[in-house]
């Protein structure tokens, strides 16, 4: 019998040439901690626990594990917790984008080298969920997931504000001289008032509410409030929840489905989501040999309208759509437009959850029909064009209208540091007409930072534009409006045609067309072409590592050994 054919403690035994001996010292070291046969014959569910100092917004997350044990030892299960790496999605440099692959190794590898019959993953910051959601998938063995929940909003001078959208647009507003320093400093006390996630539909709440979309979780898991008791009960339901998936041996390929993930690209575009969970879902699928690409993007797009009324792109915060009913509420509303019959970690279809969904009074404050949505289908749109042959993002619904066909000479920075510089230069010659391209920011180059919103020039924001169109092969934090085309492929640092782009090049944008073009003649482009060379790689580690061998954002970023194929 091969090792990990083995079920319980004695799964994944230790090689030591002498199975017997392998059980016995396994159990003689359990038994110092605790556990006895009784313990041990039943089933084993591990716990995935992201808790760090570094990540703030997970610091209830003990509270969130002792939960999920109390559920799994009340079904009958035996469980045993294990850390992994976190991603703070603040204190980490350059990007925990560069360290979400790193992330899922660890956890598949874990899952895999450990005795355990199902695994929970308690996640939340933005690349812990999607991460954990790829090991899983990888490792196929029985998984549920339970995230650490989002924080409720703070209160500054009457206003309700929050991380991070309203971080962002009032740095803008001291940048630009309108907030003074004890304002702006009464401001970031307020940013962050509880444990949780970010309360906005960034990158964090909008994987949660993909993960429950896909039935990964269970029905309410993304949105109760990290604060909250309902978050503590859902812990304790999910931990019951996996041993029963432990029971059944119901793993993530028999849940998953295309079906699940054009669900999933459904509700992203109706929550008005992160542009970072199509690079997430791109990479999830792709784990399992499930084919989406940005064609279905921009289809699903294309016929599903903006619903929930959230920052960015709308005025609300999470507790507002969880007062709503969460994704339950939000399925109903998507009615059609979504496939009934994926399945779910409880047994349940999507359909059936949908007839289930308790909806409570008001639920359309927050959650609108598709007969009065809160904005017309389109709010994500896929570029392709001269400047993007594999693709690009532009998070339509919460950019300015009035950009979104638009046609300007471009003002380009080679690196992020540039551009840092030059954008504080009160001196800098730009209009709001001109485009802004930043490149050398892609995976390949610099693990893809959430740098594509670049700061307007600050000459320009002193005199009020509060918008410019900007591209580039970076991303955007979910909590980020403007209007950005991102994720530009290829990337400049592989020979994309964003490293040609010179000052002054017309640049043009039409994002109902989807098409981004640089008007430069062919012959001008191949002279250009010819005097490019790539950038170097990382010296060495992990750097070098992810340089050789990450994807593209239109295949996911994922590392090219990892996909089913691998
Ligand atoms: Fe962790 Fe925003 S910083 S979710």
């Amino acid at each position: 019998m091969a090792l990990s054919d083995r079920s319980g403690i004695d799964r994944s035994l230790t090689a030591y040439g002498d199975p017997g001996f392998s059980r016995f010292i396994r159990r003689a070291f359990l038994a110092s901690a605790g556990f006895d046969e009784d313990d041990l014959a039943r089933p084993i569910i591990g716990i995935a626990d992201t808790s760090s100092d570094y990540t703030t917004c997970h610091r209830q997350m003990p509270e969130v594990v002792a939960a999920v044990k109390r559920g799994v030892l009340e079904a009958g299960g035996a469980p045993l917790a294990f850390p992994t790496s976190s991603l703070p999605e603040i204190l980490l440099s350059p990007t925990s984008m560069l360290y979400r692959n790193m992330l899922a190794m660890e956890t598949e590898e874990l899952i895999r080298a450990q005795p355990m019959d199902a695994v929970v993953l308690v996640g939340g910051c933005d690349k812990t969920v999607p991460a954990q959601l790829m090991a899983a998938v990888s490792a196929d063995l029985p998984a549920i997931s339970i995230v650490t929940g989002p924080m409720t909003a703070g209160h500054w001078r009457g206003e309700r504000i929050g991380a991070c959208t309203d971080c962002r647009r009032l740095w803008a507003e001291h940048r630009a001289g309108n907030l003074d320093d004890t304002e702006i400093d009464g401001i970031r006390d307020e940013l962050c008032p509880t444990a949780g996630t970010c309360m906005v539909m960034g990158t964090a709440s909008t994987m949660a509410c993909l993960t429950e979309a896909m039935g990964l979780s269970l029905p309410g898991a993304a949105s109760a409030p990290a604060p909250t008791g309902a978050r503590l009960r859902l812990a304790a339901e999910t931990g019951r929840c996996a041993v029963r998936l432990a029971e059944q041996q119901s793993r993530p390929s028999g849940v998953l489905s295309r079906a699940s993930f054009l669900n999933a690209l459904t509700v992203l575009v109706a929550l008005g989501g992160s542009t970072n969970a199509v690079i997430h879902l791109l990479a999830i699928a792709r784990r399992r040999g499930i084919p989406l690409d940005l064609a279905d993007v921009g289809d699903i797009a294309g016929r599903t309208p903006l619903l929930v009324d959230c920052r960015p792109a709308g005025t609300g915060y999470l507790e507002d759509f969880d007062r709503a009913g969460g994704v339950p509420s939000l399925l109903v509303a998507l009615g059609d437009l979504l496939d009934h019959d994926a399945l779910t970690v409880t047994g349940e279809t999507i359909g059936e959850r949908i007839t289930t969904a308790d909806r409570p009074a008001g639920w359309q404050s927050s959650i609108r029909s598709l007969e009065e949505p809160l904005g017309p289908a389109g709010g994500l749109a896929v570029l392709r064009g001269s400047l993007a042959p594999d693709g690009a993002l532009i998070k339509a619904a919460a950019a300015s209208p009035e950009l979104l066909v638009h046609r300007g000479p471009a003002l380009v920075f080679d690196s992020l540091g540039e551009a840092e510089e030059r954008l504080a230069d009160p001196h800098l010659e730009a209009t709001p007409a001109h485009v802004l391209v930043l490149r050398n920011a892609g995976p390949v180059a610099a693990g893809m930072p959430e740098a594509g919103s670049l700061p307007l020039p600050v000459g320009l924001a002193r005199a009020g534009v509060r918008d410019m169109l900007r591209v580039s092969d970076a991303r955007m934090s979910g909590t980020a409006y403007g209007t950005v085309v991102l994720h530009c492929a290829p990337e400049a640092a592989v020979g994309g045609p964003l490293g040609l782009v010179h000052d002054g090049d017309l640049i043009e944008l039409d994002a109902a067309a989807g098409r981004l073009e640089l008007h430069v003649d062919a012959a001008e482009l191949s002279r250009r072409r010819a005097e490019w060379s790539p950038p170097p790689l990382p010296p060495r580690g992990w750097r070098r590592l992810y340089a050789q061998h990450v994807q593209q954002a239109n295949l996911g970023c994922d590392l090219d050994f990892l996909g089913p194929e691998g």
